[in-house]
C-alpha cells in the first residue's frame, strides 16, 4: 500500500483501484494502468534521469489524481533537492560531452523527427493519458498531441539552420558570428497542456544543443513520463532530456536557484513567474517567461455573427477554459449586443460539458479540486460585485470538478472578475460603441497575451491588431495556434517568445569571432 502522505510502505498487500492499478511494497517503476475508454498501458512512475527511471533516493512518492472522477489513478515518484543535483549532473556531463551540443546538426533533427513519428505513432494512448490525468476533453487532448508532434518535426528542421553571419570589417580581420547553446537548462511547466507545454520547452531547446531538466506539474506528471521513455529511442544521448516530478516549492525552487542551471523556462501563473525571475536574476539565469493573461475578445457589429459566437465559445470554453490566453474579456459593438448576448448564451447552455473521454465532449473536468473552488469563488466574487450571472455558475454534479459555462454580463471594468485571470469557464460581456472606447478598454489591463477582433472589415481588423497590447491577435479565430508563429506577451504576461524562429533566441547565445589577418604584404 502506499500511504497518503506518500512515502512508499513496507509491506506486501495488493489492492486494486477502481481504475485497476494495483500497489505494491514498494512503488514499481512502472504500474499496468487501465483507462475509462478500455486503453491498457504501462504507467512509468520514477524519474527519468540519464536516459533511465529511477526511485527518488528518499522514496517519496505522490499521489495522482483523475480529475474527471476524483480517483486515484497511481503515484509517482517525487523528487527532491538530492534527485535534483543528480538530474542537473547528469544534463551537464552530457552537455559537456558535446555528444549532443557537438553533434551535426542533423543528428539532432533525425532524433527529433524520431521522437516526433513515435509519439503520433501512439496519439491514442498518449492523448487518453492526458485526459485522465488532466480532465481535458478527449478531443482537445488529441489536437494537443497532434501539435506536439509537429512542433518537433519543426524544431527538427531548424536544426541545421542555426547559423551565424559573416561579417565584412575589411580585408585586415575575418570576423563572423555563431550561435551556440547556453547549456543546461531548467524548465518548468503547467498543468493545463502538459505535454504540448513539455514540447514547447523541449523542443527548442533540444534543437539548439542544449540539454534539459524539466519539472512537470505536480497535478499532471503522466504525459511526460510516459513519453520519456521514447527518448533513447529516438537516439538522444543519455542526460539530454531529464524529467523529474514533484512540488514547486521543493524542487522548482531548487531548479530555479542552482548555479549550474543557465536559463530557466517558464510557464504558469504571474506570481510565481515574478518569484522565479527573482530567484534567476539574482544568479543571472538567463529566463523566458509564458504567464498569465485576460484577453479581450473584441466583435463588432459587421462580424459573422454565427461564426462570431462558435469562436468566443472556442475562445473561453476550449480546454475548460484553462488556457493562459483565454478569450475571457468579450467586448460586443452595441448594436449588435442584446441579439450577440442572446445567442451566446444559447451557444453556451448549447456546450456538451461532462466525461472527458465521450469524444463528443467539448468541455471536460478542471484540472484540480483547487481551480474548481477558485473558480467558484469568482462566481461568488462576480455577483457580490453586482455583475448579472447570465448563465451558468455553478459545479455540475458531485463528483469530478466540472463547472457549467459561465457568462457574467452588466459588467464594469473595475470588477475583480474582469481584471483577475479565473482561469475557468467563465467570460465576462460588456458593450461598446466606437473603435477609440473599445481599445481603451482592451488595452486597460495589467496582462497582455492575446486579443480576439471579429469583423469583416480589413481596415479596423489591422488598426485594432496594431493598437491592442497583446502578443498575439487573432482575426476571425481565437487560440487558434501553429507550430510556426511564436507565442507569448506583452507586459504581465511575460518575456520571450515560443514556437516560430523566436524560440530558439532564447535558447543559443551569439559568439563573435574576429581574426586577425597575417597578409602577404603585396
Ligand atoms: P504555478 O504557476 O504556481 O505552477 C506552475 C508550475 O510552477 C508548476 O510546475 C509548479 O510546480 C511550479 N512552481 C510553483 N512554485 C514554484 C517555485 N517557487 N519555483 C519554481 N517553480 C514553481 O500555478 P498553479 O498554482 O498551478 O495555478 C495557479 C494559477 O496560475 C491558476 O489558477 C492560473 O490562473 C495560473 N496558471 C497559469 C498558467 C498559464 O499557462 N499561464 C498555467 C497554470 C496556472
Ligand atoms: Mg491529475
Amino acid at each position: 500500500m502506499l500511504s497518503r502522505t506518500g512515502t512508499a510502505l513496507r509491506g506486501m498487500p495488493v489492492a486494486a483501484t477502481r481504475l485497476g492499478m494495483r500497489f505494491y511494497a514498494q512503488l514499481p517503476l512502472r504500474v499496468p494502468v487501465k483507462m475509462p475508454n478500455g486503453i491498457e498501458y504501462e504507467q512509468p512512475t520514477g524519474l527519468f534521469i540519464n536516459n533511465k527511471f529511477v526511485r527518488a533516493k528518499q522514496g517519496k512518492t505522490f499521489e495522482v489524481v483523475s480529475p474527471a472522477t476524483e480517483e486515484e489513478i497511481t503515484h509517482v515518484y517525487e523528487a527532491r533537492e538530492d534527485d535534483v543535483e543528480d538530474a542537473i549532473a547528469a544534463a551537464d556531463q552530457a552537455f559537456k560531452s558535446g555528444v549532443w551540443s557537438d553533434a551535426d546538426p542533423l543528428v539532432r533533427a533525425k532524433a527529433l523527427n524520431k521522437l516526433a513519428e513515435l509519439i503520433e505513432e501512439d496519439l491514442e494512448t498518449i492523448a487518453s493519458i492526458e485526459t485522465l490525468d488532466n480532465g481535458k476533453a478527449i478531443s482537445s487532448a488529441r489536437g494537443d498531441v497532434q501539435l506536439v508532434a509537429n512542433y518537433l518535426r519543426s524544431c527538427a528542421g531548424w536544426c541545421d539552420k542555426i547559423d551565424g553571419r559573416l561579417i565584412n570589417t575589411g580585408s585586415t580581420h575575418f570576423s563572423y558570428t555563431i550561435r551556440q547553446p547556453l547549456g543546461v537548462c531548467g524548465q518548468i511547466i503547467p498543468w493545463n497542456f502538459p505535454l504540448l507545454m513539455w514540447a514547447w520547452k523541449v523542443g527548442p531547446a533540444l534543437a539548439t544543443g542544449n540539454t534539459v531538466v524539466l519539472k512537470t506539474a505536480e497535478s499532471t506528471p503522466l504525459s511526460a513520463l510516459y513519453v520519456s521513455q521514447f527518448v533513447p529511442k529516438a537516439g538522444i544521448p543519455a542526460g539530454v532530456v531529464n524529467i523529474i516530478s514533484g512540488f514547486g516549492k521543493i524542487i522548482g525552487e531548487a531548479l530555479t536557484t542552482h548555479p549550474k542551471i543557465k536559463k530557466i523556462a517558464f510557464t504558469g501563473s504571474t506570481a510565481t513567474g515574478r518569484h522565479i525571475y527573482q530567484n534567476a536574476g539574482a544568479n543571472l539565469k538567463k529566463v523566458t517567461l509564458e504567464l498569465g493573461g485576460k484577453s479581450p475578445n473584441i466583435v463588432f457589429a459587421d462580424a459573422d455573427l454565427k461564426a462570431t459566437v462558435q469562436n468566443i465559445i472556442l475562445g473561453i470554453y476550449y480546454n475548460s477554459g484553462e488556457v493562459c490566453c483565454a478569450g475571457s474579456r468579450v467586448y460586443v459593438e452595441e448594436s449588435v449586443y442584446d441579439q450577440f448576448l442572446e445567442e451566446l448564451k444559447a451557444a453556451t447552455e448549447n456546450v456538451k460539458v461532462g466525461d472527458p473521454f465521450d469524444d463528443a465532449t467539448f468541455q471536460g473536468a478542471q484540472t484540480s479540486q483547487m481551480q474548481l473552488s477558485k473558480i467558484l469563488k469568482y462566481v461568488e466574487i462576480g455577483r457580490d460585485e453586482g455583475a448579472t450571472l447570465v448563465t451558468g455558475g455553478e459545479r455540475l454534479g458531485n463528483k469530478g470538478f466540472f463547472v457549467k459555462p459561465t457568462i457574467f454580463g452588466d459588467v464594469t471594468e473595475d470588477m475583480r472578475i474582469v481584471k483577475e485571470e479565473i482561469f475557468g469557464p467563465v467570460v465576462t460581456i460588456t458593450k461598446f460603441k466606437t473603435v477609440e472606447e473599445v481599445i481603451e478598454k482592451a488595452n486597460d489591463s495589467e496582462y497582455g497575451l492575446a486579443a480576439g477582433v471579429h469583423t469583416k472589415d480589413i481596415n479596423k481588423a489591422i488598426e485594432v491588431s496594431n493598437r491592442v497590447n497583446s502578443g498575439t491577435v487573432w482575426i476571425n479565430t481565437f487560440n487558434d495556434f501553429h507550430h510556426a508563429v511564436p507565442f507569448g506577451g506583452f507586459n504581465a504576461s511575460g518575456i520571450g517568445r515560443e514556437m516560430g524562429i523566436e524560440a530558439l533566441e532564447n535558447y543559443t547565445q551569439v559568439k563573435a569571432v574576429r581574426a586577425k589577418l597575417t597578409l602577404s604584404g603585396k
